[in-house]
């Protein structure tokens, strides 16, 4: 077991801001040495699939009842936030199907025939094609269910899937899980983009939304019965080293995912290291209980290049800062997800970058988001990783929201977590090392 659940973790800093909701930092601690970047083969290509509407994601879930009570005056999820994904084939016994990867969830499950389809808009069941799923799945020869547990993932905008837990074999990237736990969904409330078929998580084992029962509506913190999740499976099975790889592209090719090693992309030799902390919410509102709900792959960051100046606290030279802002304004701990389109940065550094462009992005409520000129010139924006700066390349500033205006690649955390999506990700190889509990980024620029 490489993976440390919440309960083994050693708290190492309680964050009590006035402000909801709490952040609490936990550091898991390495159950070995980094594992070695081996090109592998077991890759899969991401598709880029453009959406309509939003998704399920603990992480955008989050974002959006946060929002709710936010001081920063964020409306609502900008549009280009939901508008893409990325989708992988994957096998479900011996029928293929694609679906969603998302490294901000953990359960791996797809929307069975026969399933019954809620309209997101009136409550009421509708018919299956309205929840937009790709082919759906039936229970094959390899399926048997576990009795007397239920499946039930529900976010805060109304999506929401529920159904049955089960085994089944199911192999992602030519690796193999002969007795994988899956959700079979019988009941959803979603909306798909017609290709999909259901979701991979390649999320901690503290995400998975399987729970006691059979009646989802007892669901509650309380009720889940934990179980590994497929990359988990893949580890204590011995089929990969505890690592995989994430290479995001522009362009129709999303890029590719490699588990237990790197895809064969060309990319720096210098790997910038920061140790996972799993970051756990409290919802707002929520009782301190429901504390340990949430986790995601959360990193610490050093500040920010903009145009030049550094904002932050350098490695071995914390003094030596002429542009330093307090911490508590670069807000340094981010999450790594590539379920999210944009960079949210603290507002103080999402303010001072957006002012730099020429001519500089202005912040739209309606949009939640900087608006900014399509032919804008952004600043040179560089991440601080273990005293490396990793550039974002410019094009990947200026993010097309295919209206008549554009929308900056930067955007306010507002009171959430930073988050490093994909106009970052688009400029890096990155290692998720579930061994060495950390993360490395390798600059990639020639593509
Ligand atoms: C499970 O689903 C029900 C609706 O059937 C919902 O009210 C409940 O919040 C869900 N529980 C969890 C833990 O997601
Ligand atoms: C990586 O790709 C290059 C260029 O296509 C090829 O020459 C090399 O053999 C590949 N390496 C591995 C380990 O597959």
């Amino acid at each position: 077991m490489y993976i440390v659940t919440a309960a083994a973790l050693p708290l190492l800093a309680l964050e009590t801001a006035a402000s909801q909701p709490h952040y609490t930092i936990y550091k898991p601690t390495a159950k070995q040495a980094a594992s070695p970047h081996v090109i592998t083969t077991n890759t899969v290509n991401l598709e880029r699939q453009l959406i309509k509407n939003s998704r399920t994601s603990f992480l955008s879930a989050f974002r959006k009842r946060q929002e709710v009570k936010g001081t920063s005056g964020t409306a609502n999820l900008i549009a280009v936030e939901n508008s893409q994904e990325f989708l992988v084939a994957v096998e479900f016994g011996k029928q293929t199907f694609k679906a969603i990867l998302d490294t901000g969830s953990s359960d791996s499950w797809l929307a069975e025939k026969g399933f019954q389809c809620t309209d997101l808009d009136t409550g009421f069941v509708t018919s299956e094609s309205t929840c937009m799923f790709g082919p759906l799945y039936s229970k094959s020869a390899t399926f048997n269910q576990i009795p007397d547990l239920n499946f039930n993932i529900s976010c805060g905008d109304g999506e929401a899937v529920a159904g049955i837990v089960g085994y089944e074999q199911v192999t992602l990237a030519g690796i193999n899980v002969i007795n994988q736990e899956i959700g079979v969904v019988d009941t959803a409330a979603w909306a798909g983009d017609e290709t999909a078929s259901g979701l991979i998580g390649l999320g901690f084992p503290s995400l998975t939304s399987a729970f006691k029962g059979t009646n989802p509506a007892a669901d509650s913190p309380d009720t889940q019965v934990e179980y590994n999740p497929l990359f988990t499976n893949m580890i204590t099975e011995g089929k990969v080293t505890p690592v995989f790889s994430l290479a995001i592209s522009r362009g129709a090719n999303g890029g590719t995912l490699a588990i237990g090693g790197v895809p064969n992309i060309t990319h720096s030799p210098n790997f910038a290291t920061s140790p996972f902390q799993i970051l756990q919410v409290q919802p707002v509102g929520a009782s301190p209980e429901t504390q340990t709900q949430l986790s995601f792959y959360s990193i610490t960051i050093q500040g920010f290049q903009i145009a030049g100046d550094y904002f932050g606290q350098p490695v071995g030279n914390p003094s030596a800062n002429p542009s330093a802002m307090p911490d508590e304004l670069v807000r340094e701990q981010v999450i790594v997800d590539s379920g999210t389109t944009l960079l949210y940065l603290a507002d103080s550094i999402s303010g001072v970058a957006n002012e730099l462009f020429d001519p500089p992005a202005f912040y739209d409520f309606e949009q939640g988001a900087y608006v900014v000129d399509c032919q804008a010139t952004p600043p040179s924006l560089g991440v601080d990783i273990d005293g490396q700066i990793l550039f974002i390349n410019p094009q990947d500033l200026i993010v097309d929201s295919s209206e008549s205006y554009c929308i900056s690649g930067i955007v306010d955390a507002g009171q959430g977590p930073g988050i490093l999506g994909d106009v970052f990700l688009k400029n890096v190889l990155a290692v998720f090392d579930l061994g060495a509990s950390e993360m490395r980024f390798a600059a990639r620029e020639d593509y």
